[in-house]
């Protein structure tokens, strides 16, 4: 898949592959029981604490009754996660409403990666929309390449990391011929398709370096051919479970976080000063900024930049362009990334009315003397027309 990507990004983990130690973590972390083992550590600690706590026979109730009593509420919550979540043991949960009066911003600010799915499969009305919507997305017309690109449904318990429950995906497929602009129509494809869902009231999460290759092409049979195809990520859908191990939600509330604006975009295209998006004439792609930031990325690396182009006409200055690219080598994740930061993007200015397209310029027509390495330009939106 895009094994390099996580290679370069950590070379110290690579390190480790071939010891006892990381075969068991892969085992663990595939199996699932990963989620579980930081749970039952903490009880084992604080079991231990207890143990040393009476040893030492002082402060009883700091250091023996305290972390017993932690120790219990951390096996009651263990075993709790495990009856419900690993072995679905749990009452059956409404079908989540449809989100269809709310605007295109705060849908964008609602999606987030799910982590725990229900046990329940998409209703046929839900999967209908969700095959229109992804074959919709890849048409030829729909791309800003030209290299085909298709999103295959699989209804099977794919080995992926670190989501629980998820049973029905897209696989992201791209030519197996190496072409940027198809990962991004990936990314940018694949988050309309997710934003579509997002609206149905769907739940979704993107899942790359945490899927098993071997499994995904397993269970695509003779839909792919390794001559033709490169997967490039796949993404469960389904309705969002309320249960959720506790090594799940913690994971989760770390993700919520996001580089302040000022750190995304700049005001020149050498990518050194930070774009104040509320003056003149930024001011006017309003919460199309904000949309971008809350992205989804691989890891939340947060890879993708961007910067405002503007030149003098009849003296006054005049927004012409953004330029969007990514601030790392990567060749997947990151081209992946700056496509999500488009339909983000694309979505956000139609909602506002703000015309424009995206188009791949070459470096003649951008028209800059030191482009830097890093960020490297992927793709602009030419404003056609700025609303008032
Ligand atoms: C290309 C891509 C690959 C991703 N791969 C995984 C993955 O393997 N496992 C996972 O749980 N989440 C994965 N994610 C989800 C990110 O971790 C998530 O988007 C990020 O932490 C931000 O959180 P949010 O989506 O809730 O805003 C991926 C996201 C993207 C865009």
């Amino acid at each position: 898949m895009t094994d390099q990507d996580s290679r370069r990004a950590n070379p110290t983990e690579h390190a480790f592959e071939n010891t006892l130690l990381w075969k068991i973590k892969v085992w663990l972390q595939f199996t699932g029981w990963l989620l579980y083992i930081a749970n039952f550590v903490a009880v084992i600690l604080m079991l231990l604490l207890a143990a040393i706590g009476s040893w030492i026979g002082i402060w009883p109730v700091i250091l023996v009754w305290l972390p017993l009593a932690l120790a219990a509420v951390l096996a009651i919550n263990l075993c709790f996660d495990i009856a419900t979540v690993r072995y679905d043991l749990r009452p059956r949960e409404p079908l989540p409403a449809a989100r269809t009066g709310m605007n295109a911003f705060d849908l964008m600010r609602a999606r987030v990666s799910c982590r725990s799915f229900q046990s329940r499969g998409l209703t046929p009305e839900h999967l209908a929309e969700l095959n229109n919507v992804a074959a919709k997305q890849c048409a030829p017309d729909n791309l800003l390449g030209r290299h085909p690109i298709r999103f295959e449904y699989i209804a099977a318990p794919l080995t992926v990391w670190p989501t629980v429950g998820c049973r029905e995906f897209l696989v992201a497929i791209a030519p197996a011929k190496y072409n940027r602009l198809a990962v991004i129509d990936v990314g940018r494809s694949l988050q309309k398709v997710v934003l579509h869902l997002a609206r149905m009231g769907l739940s979704t999460c993107w899942i790359g370096p945490g899927a098993d290759q071997n499994s995904i092409i397993h269970h695509l049979g003779d839909r792919f051919a390794p001559a033709r195809d490169h997967v490039i990520c796949v993404c469960a859908v389904g309705y969002a479970s309320r249960f959720k191990p506790l090594a799940l939600r913690a994971m989760q509330r770390s993700q919520r976080k996001r580089l302040p604006l000022v750190e995304l975009f700049f005001e020149d295209p050498s990518f050194s000063k930070p774009l104040n998006t509320t003056a003149m004439p930024f001011d006017g792609f309003k919460r199309c900024y904000e949309v971008c930031q809350w992205s989804p990325s691989s890891y939340n690396w947060q890879t993708t930049r961007c910067a405002a182009v503007t030149e003098q006409v009849e003296g006054v200055e005049t927004l012409i362009r953004f330029d969007f690219g990514a601030n790392t080598q990567s060749k997947f994740y990151a081209a992946v990334a700056v496509g999500i930061w488009c339909a983000n993007w694309e979505t956000g200015c139609h909602a506002i009315d703000q015309k424009g397209h995206f188009q791949v310029l070459s470096k003649d027509a951008r028209n800059i003397e030191a482009a830097p390495e890093l960020p490297r330009y992927d793709i602009s939106w030419i404003v056609e027309e700025t609303a008032t």
